[in-house]
């Protein structure tokens, strides 16, 4: 079968927080499309540029990408301020969406750009979680219903693209149909995530996918672990790199996803699937109530320099 063209000109990047900027980055630099970068801090935009700015430079320093190639990936960039807002983003032919892993906030996204975007833009989201079918339903215009074709036409154009942190170093994307995708959006999306050099496998809509269904009970059952006090932190995380060669301990890696991001996704699965097996540990809730959040806050598990 011949591959489907993405027959994407430009890309709309919604969120230039770890995700929203790697995959702005890959965008620019391996599928070599323009972009529009928006979110709605303008300090965040300034931060997710010079992120990108540094990660150019050390390709190129490693010499894994040309000072040509960093260049034009660099001028391929352009910003969307918030002042802007989604209407800056109304003539591209795909939105991808990397905000945070809220339904009402995302609901509210795609509302807006199913006013503001050309009913042929695909829609895409990465969220790691939320129903994908929600927020497709969000796409249908005032007046119209879930089955008239104005409304079906612009459900069948919303997608779930889920990368995968560090964009530019995780090969996989995870592919999710909602009820209501469309096979030409489904395909070239595809083409899109492949042309951004990734592998892609698919997934059914259910809460978590695959990728976080299996990940996220992980992470949790570690975190019970260091709660009722089988192990240290270090040995809980040592024992995973060493003994089953991860690349990271899962303490490590919850703190890498961000422990807020960590929750919500698990939250996502105990409501979605009602299973007692997913409900997150007190410790994580406390540790978010506490702005604990790994990482990007400078303390989780473990403490990081500012
Ligand atoms: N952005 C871009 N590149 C990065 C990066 C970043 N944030 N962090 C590291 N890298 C690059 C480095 O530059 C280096 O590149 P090189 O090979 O060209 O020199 C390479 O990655 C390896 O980095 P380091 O040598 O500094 O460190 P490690 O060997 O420890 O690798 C890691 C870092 C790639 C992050 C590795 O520890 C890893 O694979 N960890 C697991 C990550 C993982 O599981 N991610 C998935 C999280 S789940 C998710 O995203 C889904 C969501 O829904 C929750």
């Amino acid at each position: 079968m011949a591959a489907v063209a993405h027959g994407i000109r430009t890309v709309g990047v919604i969120g230039s927080g770890q995700m929203g900027l790697g995959i702005a980055y890959v965008s620019a630099l391996r599928a070599r499309v323009p972009v529009l970068l928006h979110d709605r801090s303008e300090v965040q935009l300034k931060k997710g540029l010079a992120f990108m700015d540094k990660l150019l430079e050390k390709d190129v320093a490693k010499g894994k990408v040309s000072s040509e190639d960093a260049k034009d990936a660099k001028d391929r960039v352009t910003v969307v301020s918030a002042e802007q807002g989604l209407s800056g983003l109304r003539d591209v032919d795909m939105v991808i969406e990397a905000v945070s892993e809220k339904l009402a906030v995302k609901e509210a996204i795609f509302k807006e750009l199913s006013a503001k975007l050309s009913p042929e833009a695909i829609l895409a989201t990465n969220t790691s979680s939320i129903s994908i079918t929600k927020i497709a339903a969000a796409t249908i215009p005032e007046g119209q219903t879930a089955a008239s074709s104005e409304g079906a036409k612009s459900a069948s154009r919303v997608v779930g693209l889920h990368f995968f942190n560090p964009v530019p170093v995780m090969k996989l994307v995870e592919l999710i149909s909602a009820l209501q995708t469309s096979r030409d959006t489904l395909d070239r999306a595809r083409a899109y995530a492949v042309a951004c050099g990734k592998e892609v496998t698919t997934s059914q809509d259910v809460p978590g996918f695959v990728s976080n269904a299996l990940l996220m009970p992980f992470i949790n059952e570690a975190i019970m672990c260091l709660e009722k006090g089988v192990a240290t932190r270090e040995d809980i995380d040592k024992t995973l790199k060493l003994g089953m060669n991860h690349p990271m301990g899962p303490l490590q890696l919850a703190d890498f996803i961000g422990l807020d991001t960590c929750l919500s996704i698990q939250q996502t699965l105990y409501t979605g699937t009602g299973d007692s097996k997913y409900r997150p540990s007190i410790l994580l809730e406390r540790m978010v109530d506490a702005q604990w959040l790994g990482k990007k806050s400078g303390k989780g598990f473990y403490d990081y320099d500012a």
